[in-house]
């Protein structure tokens, strides 16, 4: 029996490497899931590594391997991690010009509780279209994880690559699992 899918979308920054850790808590928890990640994550992560943990190769574009393709589950949980300033910002907008970003809009307005960890400096974190956008996906009901709450707070220019062993994978899962079974109002603050 499975606790739920969880589908997850990986961008362009350090901790996307370690999605690994989002897909053993989900394990753990019998989840099962899969992985979209946006062109720029392509770098980051190790494609074979994900399909043989998730049994769903990675998707980056809207064609999936054709020797591989299989139908996904439908998703019970949406978390988006590591979330660039980039497409935090573009989410936040509602543009859809790849893949990961298509899937994203389309489950957010579908009302797949969904869960944004962001991976940004402080100074990018500081501008005004950056705390717009998570300002606009809270009233969305959309949980973004940053701040002192969360416990997770953007990191000072230069700094990334210490600040990616203490992503939060756990909590993210964690907040996702607990948003699916009983709804955005017991996610914790917003
Ligand atoms: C090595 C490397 C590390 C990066 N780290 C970050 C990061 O921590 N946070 C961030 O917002 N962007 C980071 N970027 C920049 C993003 O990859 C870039 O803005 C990209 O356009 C994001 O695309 P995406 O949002 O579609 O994944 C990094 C880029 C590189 C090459």
């Amino acid at each position: 029996m499975t606790g739920g899918h969880l589908q997850i979308v990986v961008c362009g920054a350090g901790p996307a490497a370690d999605v690994t850790q989002l897909l053993a808590a989900a394990k753990e928890r019998a989840w099962t899931a899969a992985v979209t990640a946006t062109p720029s994550a392509r770098d980051f992560i190790d494609p074979q590594v994900i399909e043989a943990m998730t049994g769903y190769p990675a998707r980056f574009t809207y064609q999936s391997s054709t020797s591989t393709r299989r139908i996904l589950p439908a998703a019970d949980a949406l978390v988006i991690a590591p979330a660039t300033y980039n497409s935090v910002n573009k989410i936040a907008l509602g543009i859809a010009d790849n893949y990961a970003m298509t899937s994203v809009a389309e489950l957010i307005g579908r009302r797949i509780p969904t869960v944004i960890v962001p991976f940004v400096n402080s100074a990018l974190a500081a501008r005004a279209p950056f705390r717009r956008a998570v300002a606009d996906l809270r009233h969305e009901q959309v949980r973004v994880l940053l701040g002192a709450d969360d416990e997770w707070e953007p990191h000072p220019p230069g700094s990334g690559r210490d600040q990616q062993q203490a992503f939060p994978w756990e909590a993210a899962f964690g907040v996702a699992e607990r948003l699916a079974r009983n709804g955005p109002a017991s996610g914790g603050g917003s």
